[in-house]
């Protein structure tokens, strides 16, 4: 299969016309030179609450410090109970989330155009509409960047155009479920790991005795170039060391901080190298975080050992199982072909579907212009409204 149209019956879409795709078959097709990608900046931020609710401040930014023991090889004991106070944790309801899309980053950008944030706002026009050809979250880039490598997972991205704009958000289906009560767990663990680590303000000490609520995050703003393309794209970061204050102009002092089990020989490592290094690269690579904060895990939620990691050597220790210019120029096609598959005339009412199936290795474009969708249009009313005076 060849990118652009094709003749496969498979990629006709309803009315016998060819689809347009874009395929990973071959991902060698990406092994070119990495593309050019200017580092992110750090446009602005906002905290979310412990009820989602959006504060134009930085009280929900954490503070992190490493425990002093630490010795050179930058390892370090430590004795974390990742389930204390877990009966009482408040977790966040992934549903509502879903309903909101993108209106937190819509609601910063409609602030910063009255603040006259002179990055992201074309003052010349009369409409001033945003200098940025794309608008997504953080996770939606981390995403693509994996598609490469992924083998399992498909995905779905909704597509909108508005003024010069291309917005972005990865649908997710209805939860199942079947989350199990362990799956549940785990995931409060992460969010237990950063409580020992992180605290309110540079002076306080953590505390993780206090009430867990998954609800609250703090998120950077951030702005960069791939192969040419501006973009904006929100992200949730995990904290910043506490020698550091606001404002930031980048995430340089900002650290990830991550669980894992216990890598105790070759075959966990591999394991880690084929499934879990590439997407911690991503995650942090494309905002600016220079160092992720590992914690070393038991079944039982015990961390015993933290490390830490440098996100370059990270990917320099992985060639053998992954190459980050393959997965940048992957994203690069990726954002052409969604600016190419939109018609010129698409209107803030029209979506356009991405979907990856990766079983055919292959990302279809289907246009829905013009067709009743049950869900709220990707770009709320205020938003538009708003953008338009
Ligand atoms: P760990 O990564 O330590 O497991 P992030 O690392 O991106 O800051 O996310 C914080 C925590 O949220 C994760 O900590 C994990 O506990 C939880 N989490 C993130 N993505 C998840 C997912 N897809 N499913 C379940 N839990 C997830
Ligand atoms: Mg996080
Ligand atoms: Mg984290």
């Amino acid at each position: 299969i060849k990118n652009g149209s094709v003749r496969d019956p498979r990629f006709r879409n309803s009315s016998g016309r060819c689809k347009k795709v874009l395929n990973l078959i071959d991902i060698e097709q990406f092994n070119g030179n990495f593309p050019e990608f200017t580092r992110p900046k750090n446009v602005g931020s906002f905290s979310l609450d412990s009820h989602r609710k959006y504060v134009n401040d930085y009280s929900e930014l954490r503070y992190f410090s490493m425990p002093p023991e630490t010795s050179t090889s930058g390892s370090c004991k430590v004795n974390f109970d990742l389930r204390r106070g877990i009966s009482t944790v408040i977790e966040k309801d992934e549903e509502s989330i879903k309903q909101k899309m993108l209106d937190y980053l819509l609601r910063w950008i409609l602030q910063e155009r009255k603040a006259e944030n002179k990055n992201i706002i074309d003052h010349q026009h009369p409409l001033r509409p945003l200098l940025i050809e794309f608008v997504c979250y953080r996770g939606l880039l981390t995403l693509l960047i994996g598609t490469p490598y992924e083998c399992q997972k498909n995905w779905t991205i909704l597509a909108t155009k508005f003024q010069n704009s291309i917005y972005l958000w990865q649908l997710r289906g209805k939860n199942q479920n079947d989350t199990t009560a362990v799956q549940k767990e785990t995931s409060a663990w992460g969010f237990k790991f950063e409580q020992y680590l992180c605290a309110s303000s540079p002076d306080a000490s953590p505390d993780p005795d206090e009430q867990l609520n998954t609800n609250a995050e703090f998120c950077c703003v951030l702005k960069t170039r791939i192969g040419g393309l501006p973009l904006l794209y929100g992200a949730e970061v995990d904290a910043v060391t506490k020698e550091s204050q606001p404002p930031f102009f980048d995430l340089k002092n900002f650290v990830e901080l991550k669980t894992n089990k216990h890598i105790e020989n070759d075959r966990q490592m591999a394991a880690f190298k084929r499934f879990k290094s590439m997407k911690w690269w991503a995650q942090s690579f494309i905002v600016g975080i220079p160092k992720i904060v590992v914690g070393y895990r038991d079944d039982n939620g015990i961390v015993s050992r933290l490390e830490t990691m440098d996100v370059n050597q990270l990917r320099k220790q992985s060639t053998d199982c992954w190459q980050s210019n393959i997965c940048m120029n992957f994203c690069l096609q990726f954002l052409k072909f969604v600016k190419e598959s939109i018609p010129k005339d698409a209107t803030s009412n029209d979506h356009f579907l991405f979907e990856f199936d990766a079983m055919s290795r292959v990302v279809s474009f289907r246009n829905e212009m013009g067709e009743t969708n049950s869900n709220r249009n990707l770009l709320p009313s205020w938003y538009i409204e708003s953008m338009q005076k």
